[in-house]
């Protein structure tokens, strides 16, 4: 598998923190809250990793508005981790990551409740052996949690069918007869919907849905020294796993970091303004074009890869085809890398023709 699941990816953690947790779980819940916060920022003498930087305050009020009746929306800026943040909490109260939901244009309530097996649905009519359970009927009837990716990318209408399970906690299936026509949602069930800001915003969803949710806004990580680590321990993994046998370098790394920093503020670190660009430079693009960095010095020449590897793999992540942002990563080379000091700013200075263009 290219990505298991958290809960699979960390299943000794999720046994180790089930055996020792002592505290009080709330109804359906696979562990404790102070266990659950644990599990997501990491406590090293337990052997717990940290697995999501940031203010462990959004941690605890994620927790409580899970273990109230409200659904929990993560919204934020792309690349701040509000999915892995989403999957790490479905792990961490249900056990199980996978009840997805992924919203976009084309999302249909189909996909979001129930469809049906049209063969058996044919020979023997609506039934509950004809009936498909998707995420949202599943995660009630199973008590668990059902995550919606990118709520807001679905039509309105698609999304307001959640409002009866959040409010209600009761799902009709008017095909059929009966009892079964009635999915009544068990303790543990809840939604963790993201959103990011730069698609269309959290104002295209109707106030009546918005007052379901409690909102969290998840945060690019505020200092450099805390994105280094964490761009380094995540690269370091990736490379590993990508058949590379030699650890990024901690001199390319900051310039890496530093850079990406850079540009997406629009700010130097002494505090000088330029221009940002407008290609997502998150921590997510950070780690990926440092795996990529890292994968071109190893493959290519036998070594760990240097700050000309981050020139050639900056041009697919911070211009695209973006014209003005070429031209402004190119005056971010020229210009900026050429005052720093140390022998890698010097050689993302000398690779600026590494761009294309
Ligand atoms: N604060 C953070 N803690 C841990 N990992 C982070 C953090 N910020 C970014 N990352 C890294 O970035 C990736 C986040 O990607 P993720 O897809 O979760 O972001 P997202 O906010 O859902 O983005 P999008 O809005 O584009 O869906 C993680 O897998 C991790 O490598
Ligand atoms: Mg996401």
């Amino acid at each position: 598998m290219q990505r298991p699941p958290a809960e699979v990816r960390y299943a000794d953690e999720l046994a180790r923190l089930r055996e020792t947790d002592r505290g009080e779980r709330p109804p359906g819940w696979a562990l404790s809250l102070q266990a659950a916060r644990t599990f997501i920022t990491g406590d090293p003498a337990a052997g717990i990793s940290r697995k999501f930087v940031g203010d462990p305050s959004l941690i605890d009020r994620s927790l409580v508005t899970l273990a109230t009746s409200r659904g929990l929306m993560l919204v934020g800026e792309p690349g701040t981790a509000k999915s892995l943040l989403s999957e790490l909490l479905a792990a961490a109260v249900s056990g199980d990551s996978t009840l997805v939901i992924q919203g976009g244009a084309a999302t249909t309530e189909d996909q979001i409740k129930y469809s049906w097996n049209y063969a058996l649905l044919v020979a023997e009519g609506p039934t509950p052996r004809s009936l498909v359970s998707a995420p949202l009927l599943r995660g009630m009837a199973e008590g668990r949690v059902v995550r919606f990716e990118e709520i807001t990318r679905c039509p309105l209408e698609v999304q307001d069918c959640l409002l009866s399970p959040l409010s209600d906690r009761v799902l009709a299936i008017p095909e059929l007869p009966g009892d079964d026509g009635l999915v009544f949602a068990r303790d543990g069930f809840t939604v963790i919907a993201t959103a990011n800001t730069r698609d269309r915003g959290v104002n295209e969803m109707s106030a009546a849905l918005k007052r379901r949710f409690n909102f969290e806004t998840v945060f690019p990580i505020p200092d450099l020294a805390t994105e280094l680590d964490l761009v380094q321990t995540q690269a370091t993994e990736l490379l590993l796993r990508s058949g590379v046998r030699v650890p990024p370098r901690r001199d390319v790394l900051e310039v890496l970091v530093t850079t990406f920093r850079e540009l997406r503020d629009g700010v130097t670190e002494r505090g000088d303004s330029m221009e940002r660009l407008s290609a997502v430079m998150s921590t997510a693009e950070a780690v990926s074009v440092a795996h990529a960095v890292g994968l071109r010095g190893w493959f290519l020449r036998g070594e760990a890869g240097d700050a000309g590897d981050i020139v050639a793999c900056l041009a697919g992540t911070a211009a695209k085809d973006n014209a003005d942002d070429l031209a402004r990563l190119r005056h971010y080379l020229q210009q900026q890398a050429r005052a720093r000091p140390g022998a890698q700013w010097q050689a993302l200075h000398a690779a600026r023709n590494l761009l294309p263009g």
